[in-house]
């Protein structure tokens, strides 16, 4: 817990594969991604994940953090670009994600939205972000405020993801930093423990399963009916042939 001074000693246990007492749970540490959403060397929603992350290792779970520095803006360079490959793979590697986005001008930043529109939905059969886990969270320069983390439900629900349901919206975020860059006790401390230790749960439940949650009724119907299209277009080829025989 020496990394973790804020945290009560004995408060907190890290949620496993045998505490949910079910045998189909995978027990491999849980895969987080961290994403934030600013450029600024002092960036508290960068001190935000990274906070987020000494947590989520505490919890067992193998953490990445994506540095958003040298992201091309969306379709200013080819997708094979190295820093937007590195997101996709990050993506797809990961089982749940953490989404700390400062409020700029009421909502969230660029440099966040950007990250996310460099995920495709859907590339053949590959969806990066489909099923995993999400937890949402914001920084304000002023009072509370609520607006990005709507936001970011809002976005992880297009991205077809799971959000928790606990978030985490920090006030006037530069009183919550110490010199070091650590965030101070406080309840919004206690806040983002609760919703770190929230995602690793809903990723123990979640993971493994994504594929039957997210199995839906008008993807199936479209399968379906392309196959019978498809059928019908070899039969008339068949016949073509038979006839031209
Ligand atoms: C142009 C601009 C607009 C901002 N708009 C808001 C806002 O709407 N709501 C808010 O709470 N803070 C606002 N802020 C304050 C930022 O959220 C705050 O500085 C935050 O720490 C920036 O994130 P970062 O530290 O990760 O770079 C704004 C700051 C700037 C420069």
């Amino acid at each position: 817990m020496s990394n973790l001074p804020n945290v009560t000693p004995g408060a907190l246990t890290a949620p496993t594969a045998a505490s949910l007492n079910d045998s189909s749970v995978a027990s491999h540490r849980p895969r987080i991604l961290i994403l934030y959403g600013s450029l600024r060397p002092q960036s508290f929603s960068r001190k935000l994940a990274l906070e987020a992350q000494r947590l989520l290792e505490h919890l067992g779970a193998e953490t990445r953090l994506f540095d958003p520095h040298e992201l091309p803006m969306l379709d200013s360079v080819p997708s094979s670009h190295p820093k937007v490959q590195e997101l996709r793979e990050a993506s797809l590697w990961s089982e749940g994600q953490v989404w700390v986005s400062p409020e700029r001008h009421g909502t969230l930043t660029a440099v966040f939205k950007n990250q996310i529109d460099w995920l495709p939905l859907e590339e053949g059969s590959v969806r990066p972000t489909q099923g995993r886990t999400l937890a949402v969270m914001q920084v304000c320069g002023g009072s509370q405020s609520f607006n990005v983390v709507n936001s970011l439900r809002v976005l992880g629900r297009w991205m077809r993801m799971v959000a928790i349901p606990n978030q985490s919206s920090v006030p006037k975020a530069w009183q919550e930093f110490d010199e070091n860059g650590r965030m101070k006790p406080s309840p919004y401390y206690d806040r983002v423990v609760d919703v770190m230790e929230e995602l690793i749960k809903f990723t123990l439940l979640v993971r493994g399963r994504s594929d039957y949650l997210v199995d839906r009724y008008s993807e199936r119907k479209g399968a379906v009916e392309a196959a019978a299209l498809a059928a019908a277009a070899g039969a008339v080829e068949a016949l073509n042939e038979e006839e031209s025989a």
